[in-house]
Formats: C-alpha cells, sequence, structure tokens
C-alpha cells in the first residue's frame, strides 16, 4: 500500500510532527492536502546542457507526470546528475558509481512510493537501475530513445559508428577538414541517445529484456510522439506499482531474467559494456554474471539483429521491424519466459504483443541469422587468468586467429603520443597492446580499447589489427579487439609483463588469448614491476581507486555490491 508522504518519517521529534513539517514545506509549493493524499511517484530528472542525448527529458518528464495524474498518483520530479559520454572527464565510467549513489540515496531519502528512471547515454540507465536495485522500492525505466538517423551525401550516417569511420577516413587523408565539419553537423540530428547498437542501445534492449522497463520502450525513436507514449504509460505503471507494492527492482532481476539480458545482449550483436554494467547491477541483489555460462549462451545463440557496428541498420529501423517484442519472440527457445516484469506479469506477455513486420530484414529469423553465433566470446589464457571479452561479430574474420608481435603502450597518454609517430616500429601483423588503461589504471577504465591504427599503416590502406587491453571499447566501434583484460596491469595483471617484441597468440575459436613467454621469465619480470602512478589522497578519486571491482564484477565499489543487512 501506498506510503505516500509518510514513508521515511524519524527525523524531527514525533512522527506527527515530521508529517506537519513536510505538509508545510510542501504546500509552500502550491500542493492541496488532496494532492497529497495518494501515491507519490518519483521521476528522475537527468536533463543537463551538458547532455544532449537527454535532450528530450523535459518533455518525457511531462508525459510521465501525465500518467501518473491519469491513474491518481502525484508526480514528483527530483534532479540526479546526468552524464553524457562526450563531456565527461575523465570518463563517463568513472562518475557511473557515483550517479548510482546519488539515484539510490535520493530514492532512499525522498518520500515516493515507486520511481520513474528516466535515462539513456550510455552509463546513466546502468548507474540508475544500481542505485534502485539497492534503494529497494519499485522502480521502471524510460529511456529517452535513439536518434534519429543523419544524411551525408547520400549516405545514411549514424553516431557514433560513423563517426569512427569517417574520422578514420580524415586520419588517412581521404576526408578534408571542410567536410569532416560539415559531416559533424550531421552525426547526431536529434536528441537521443546514439543510434546504432552501442551501449546506450545494449542496454535499454537488455533492459526490456529483463522487464524493467514497457515493451518497445528500447527502441522508439527519442523525437516521436510514441516515445511520449510510452513514457504516460509508464507513469500510470508506476502508480500501479505504487499501489501493488511492487515489484521492486530485485524482484525482476532474477537468474532467468539476468540469463534473458546475456542472451539478448549476444542476439543482438551488442555492446561489450553492456557486459560490465549487468555484472555490476547483479550484484546489487547479491547475484553474478558467470563469464562462461555467457559464453555459453554466445555459442548457442545467433546475431540476429542487423544493425551498426555488426551489420547494417539503424535503432529506428529496429523499431520499425517490431522492436524488441519481435526479437523475444525470435530468440523465444532460449529465454525464461517465466521472468515477472513491472507489469506484473511475465515475459511471455511481452512476446505476446510481438508484430509481424512483412518484408522486414532488420530482424532475422532464427533460420537465417546474422551470424551464425552470438556477438561475443570470453577469453581466458595466461594474459587474462580472469577473463576478457571479444565482439567477435563486429571483428575481421582472418584475424580472429592470429600470433603476432606485442607492439606495447604503457598507458592511454603513451599511445596517444606514440601511436602515430612515423618511426614507430609496427607492421600490419603486429599485435598492439595498451595497458594501465583498466578500472584503477586509467582510472575509471576508459573507452581506448579501440586503439587506432598508427597512422603510417593506415594510410597504407590498413583498416585492422589485432588489439588488446584492460580497457573498454564503444559498443559503436568495430575491429579485433580484445577488451577488460583481468586483473588489469595496475593491479599486477599478467598484462603488466608484456614487453614489445613478445609474441601474442589469439584463438577466438578456443577461446584463448596467451603470452608466449615462458613462466620463469615472466616471474622475473613480475618481480620488476612498478606500480604506474601513486594512488590519490583525497575526495573521490581516492574513493574510487581504493574500492572499485575489477571488470568480472562490474566495476562497481566493493561496499555497494551486495545487499543491505536488514
Ligand atoms: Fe549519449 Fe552515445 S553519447 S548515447
Ligand atoms: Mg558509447
Amino acid at each position: 500500500m501506498a506510503k505516500g508522504l509518510r514513508k521515511g518519517l524519524t527525523s524531527y521529534g514525533d512522527a506527527g510532527f515530521s508529517l506537519f513539517l513536510r505538509k508545510a514545506f510542501i504546500k509552500a509549493a502550491g500542493y492541496s492536502d488532496d494532492a497529497l493524499d495518494r501515491p507519490i511517484i518519483g521521476i528522475t530528472d537527468t536533463a543537463s546542457d551538458f547532455n544532449p542525448c537527454h535532450g528530450n527529458a523535459p518533455q518525457l518528464i511531462e508525459a510521465v507526470r501525465r500518467g501518473v495524474m491519469l491513474s491518481g498518483g502525484l508526480p514528483m520530479a527530483f534532479p540526479t546528475i546526468s552524464i553524457h559520454e562526450s563531456f565527461a572527464h575523465p570518463t563517463s565510467m568513472y562518475l557511473r558509481n557515483l550517479m548510482a549513489m546519488d539515484t539510490e540515496e535520493m530514492v532512499r531519502a525522498q518520500p515516493m512510493d515507486a520511481v520513474v528512471l528516466i535515462g539513456g547515454c550510455d552509463k546513466t540507465l546502468p548507474a540508475q537501475i544500481m542505485g534502485a536495485a539497492s534503494a529497494g522500492i519499485p522502480a521502471i525505466v524510460v529511456p529517452v530513445g535513439p536518434m534519429v538517423v543523419g544524411h551525408h551525401r547520400g549516405e545514411v550516417l549514424g553516431a557514433c559508428t560513423d563517426c569512427r569511420r569517417l574520422w578514420g577516413q580524415h586520419r588517412a587523408g581521404k576526408i578534408d577538414e571542410a567536410e569532416i565539419e560539415v559531416i559533424s553537423g550531421r552525426l547526431a540530428p536529434s536528441v537521443g541517445t546514439c543510434m546504432v547498437m552501442g551501449t546506450a542501445s545494449t542496454m535499454a534492449c537488455m533492459i526490456e529484456a529483463m522487464g524493467l522497463s514497457l515493451p518497445y520502450s528500447a527502441a522508439i525513436p527519442a523525437p516521436h510522439a510514441e516515445r511520449l507514449r510510452s513514457g504516460e504509460a509508464s507513469g500510470r505503471a508506476a502508480v500501479e506499482m505504487a499501489r501493488r507494492g511492487g515489484p521492486a527492482p530485485k524482484a525482476l532481476l532474477t537468474a532467468g531474467s539476468l540469463r534473458n539480458a546475456m542472451t539478448v545482449l549476444q542476439a543482438i550483436g551488442g555492446s561489450t559494456n553492456g557486459l560490465v554494467h549487468l555484472a555490476a547491477i547483479a550484484g546489487r541483489v547479491g547475484l553474478k554474471v558467470d563469464l562462461e555460462e555467457f559464453d555459453e549462451i554466445g555459442r548457442r545463440v545467433p546475431v540476429l539483429v542487423d544493425l551498426k557496428p555488426s551489420g547494417d541498420h539503424y535503432m529506428e529501423h529496429l523499431h520499425h521491424a517490431g522492436g524488441v517484442p519481435r526479437l523475444l519472440q525470435e530468440l523465444e527457445p532460449h529465454l525464461d519466459l517465466d521472468a515477472p516484469t513491472v507489469l506484473g506479469g511475465t515475459l511471455a506477455d511481452y512476446l505476446k504483443l510481438a508484430e509481424e513486420v512483412p518484408g522486414q530484414t532488420v530482424i532475422r529469423p532464427r533460420s537465417a541469422p546474422l551470424k551464425e553465433t552470438g556477438g561475443m566470446a570470453v577469453l581466458r589464457g595466461n594474459l587474462c587468468p580472469g577473463g576478457a571479452v571479444i565482439k567477435h561479430a563486429a571483428a575481421t574474420a582472418s584475424l580472429l586467429q592470429h600470433t603476432g608481435r606485442a607492439v606495447v603502450f604503457d598507458s592511454v597518454e603513451d599511445m596517444t603520443n606514440r601511436v602515430d609517430d612515423p618511426d614507430l616500429e609496427v607492421s600490419a601483423e603486429d599485435v598492439l597492446v595498451l595497458r594501465n588503461a583498466g578500472p584503477k589504471g586509467a582510472p575509471g577504465m576508459p573507452e581506448a580499447g579501440y586503439l587506432p591504427i598508427p597512422r603510417k599503416l593506415a594510410q597504407q590502406g590498413v583498416k585492422d589489427m589485432v588489439r588488446i587491453s584492460d580497457a573498454r571499447m564503444s559498443g559503436t566501434a568495430f575491429g579485433t579487439i580484445v577488451l577488460h583484460i583481468t586483473p588489469e596491469s595496475a593491479v599486477g595483471g599478467p598484462l603488466a609483463l608484456v614487453r614489445t617484441g613478445d609474441r601474442i597468440a589469439l584463438d577466438v575459436e578456443r577461446r584463448r588469448l596467451d603470452l608466449l613467454v615462458d613462466e620463469a621469465e615472466l616471474a622475473r619480470r613480475a618481480a620488476e614491476v612498478v606500480p604506474p602512478r601513486p594512488a590519490p589522497k583525497r575526495g573521490y578519486a581516492k574513493l574510487f581507486h581504493d574500492t572499485v571491482l575489477q571488470a568480472d564484477q562490474g566495476c562497481d565499489f566493493d561496499f555497494l555490491a551486495g545487499e543491505d543487512e536488514e
């Protein structure tokens, strides 16, 4: 039963006085007693001038408010921090846990019976779910939705797979200054999140598949009227959740729904970041993402969604092809259909809504997949005892089994300084290695794993090389790129021991990544390793450094994982 304004009354003397004070202050904003005497629905306001992806958040808040009021609830929007990929230094990942803490504590502190989480840009939805899961009240996600596509000289463009591709052409001298300026105005033509299958789209699809948002909510384009109607419906659903007293995220985040999310992640050719965020979300309810299980799912679940960067299309096309419900229908044999949803039913209800769109080619049938196996594989080997990830769906097939000479960069800065040096000794067969770019090392595990092809090779037409690191990579990128090497080099992982000239063997079929150097030599090198840089002494940097977990545990802070003791 909704507690409304009475929730958590403890602070000022007796409970009656605390409620009296709350009423006195909220009435200062013009509310009547009648308005206050109903389920209160919090709505996170993550609009920010620094977050163009959330540019439609104000309209969505209005739509959610309308839905809440039509169902007899009282909507209360409140701000939390907002994180945009391009405007968060040193990385958005560095701030994800801060946003999760902000969301958790504000949801807990303020009186609300349910919360609507409006977010979308890469780190925001995982942060919000992590926070809401720990706060423990009913929550429903409203993604801001993907941008519509851009056009340039007859070509369809999307942020930010084409950002990288076209910038690569600019670096190789094929696109001049004037044209690249024009292109910068066409890559992201509307508000909303990147419209390829990057991290934002990946998370929105996984969240819908976990029943944390309404059917279709992942793919409706941000500027469409339908997006607002979905917001309104979410507001209504939140009131129902408040009245029923659930489900809270913990009830939705089950072993079955996590498996469903992993299945969808493989089938959409999703962002490798999805795996890190899923591990962090699972950790908040005392569950684990098993990398072996994820790999096993990838061996039997094909890539069905034909979106960039693994395929050809964009999120609006996924929506017009039937969206996530249609995809779930195609994935039916691989899913746990009893998984619960925000609507109080099960995932089976989402599938029932699925619409057949004649002639569409974006969501492939199981009988004719885009790729026979899933988008990602988990590697093991003496270079990555805690695992590493490769998105082989977006890699060059001929490089998936490759042995080459290591060319090592000691940090992101070292790489930036030297990668384009005409004197750098490097050939297309070499393996580029980046270290000290993990959760603690960089800090914040930047998306530096997409190491640029050295300029002199790019100019010769080299488009891909094997690149390995303890960093992450944007979901919008492509290439033969091994990421999330765990443990990272900054905590003494074997990556710290690699030297330029060593041989490294990648074998994706066998799921191996090995440094071909004998153990005695590695032990000798281990004794010589110096920690990369002094630990920060104060502030958030210290908290982050001291408590961030490794990639396989989602890079959450160690004290935030797990459940509260009752
Ligand atoms: Fe916000 Fe890509 S920058 S989703
Ligand atoms: Mg991204």
